[in-house]
């Protein structure tokens, strides 16, 4: 494994310290991504109350410091602005907040989460965005234009829950709808795999810059999901699985038969 995501609201704060408390020190090769600028109450009920996103550059500097110093790190890999929501600064001084904070080495590569194509374009005006995340995956493609602006501009495009196929927020299921079960399960039985490795294969076969983070509690999902980097989708499946859920965007692969190369367009 060679990504974790996180986020200072995911708690709020535990999973960046709970991150620190099971991976200290960090292997070489891990890159560890965390999130800032958006904000939630304390654990009171079931579920943490929404707040809202905050941008000024006070709140993003002090976000940044903090998570740094839960994660134990001097130097955050990759920081996220957490959704392109604020109001209470332009989208281009939290952008350049986070430059800010880049070019005083507290971060190493910036990436925006929940933005539109147009804000990763004004973004990329004022400092290089290294990744991009999206709500992305077999059924959920409405960020499809993002997750093409974000491969034209030479981003990673991180889709998140890439697995569960059931609205944010909504109990998790990673089967999805009868109607799409109905094209993943023989797809997944030709290749003696899980319908989840199926969507992550899906999501992998699309782009090299596609790196989908599968959210998990156990250790035989996180083997099962690592190991879809090894599944091959036919060309055929590839189609099949595009078809759930069709999208106006040049990345999709062409039908079988034609003579584009997958990926491609
Ligand atoms: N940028 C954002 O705004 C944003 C928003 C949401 C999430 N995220 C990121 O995306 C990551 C994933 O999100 P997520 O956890 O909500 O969604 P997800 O990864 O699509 O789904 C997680 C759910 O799928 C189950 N699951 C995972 N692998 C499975 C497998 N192989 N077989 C069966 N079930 C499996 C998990 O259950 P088990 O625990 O039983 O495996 C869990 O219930 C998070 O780590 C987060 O960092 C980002």
């Amino acid at each position: 494994m060679t990504l974790i995501d996180t986020a200072d609201v995911y708690g709020p704060h535990t999973n960046e310290l709970l991150i620190r408390e099971a991976l200290l020190p960090y292997p070489e090769h891990l890159v560890i991504a965390t999130k800032g600028g958006f904000v939630r109450g304390g654990p009171v009920g079931p579920r943490p109350t929404l707040i809202d996103a905050i941008g000024n550059a006070t709140y993003l500097r002090q976000c940044a410091y903090l998570s740094a110093r839960r994660l134990g790190v001097e130097r955050i890999d990759l920081y996220y602005l957490h959704s392109g929501r604020a109001k209470d600064a332009s989208f281009e001084d939290q952008v350049g907040t986070l430059a800010e904070l880049r070019q005083l080495g507290l971060i190493r590569h910036i990436g925006l989460s929940n933005v539109t194509a147009a804000q990763l374009r004004a973004a990329r005006q004022i400092v290089d965005i290294a990744a991009v995340s999206a709500h992305f995956n077999v059924v959920a493609r409405e960020q499809a234009a993002v997750l093409e602006a974000a491969l034209e501009a030479g981003a990673v495009f991180v889709p998140w829950q890439p697995v569960s196929l059931t609205a944010p927020g909504s109990p998790s299921d990673t089967g999805g709808p009868a109607a799409v079960r109905r094209v993943l399960e023989p797809i997944a039985s030709r290749h003696g795999a899980t319908i989840s490795q199926i969507t992550l294969a899906w999501l992998l076969a699309r782009s090299p810059e596609i790196m989908p983070v599968p959210g998990t509690t156990s250790i035989a999902h996180v083997r099962e999901n690592l190991d879809a980097q090894d599944i091959e989708l036919s060309r055929e499946d590839i189609y099949s699985v595009d078809s759930i859920s069709p999208e106006r965007t040049g990345t999709q692969s062409p039908p079988p038969g034609s003579s584009v190369t997958p990926g491609t367009q």
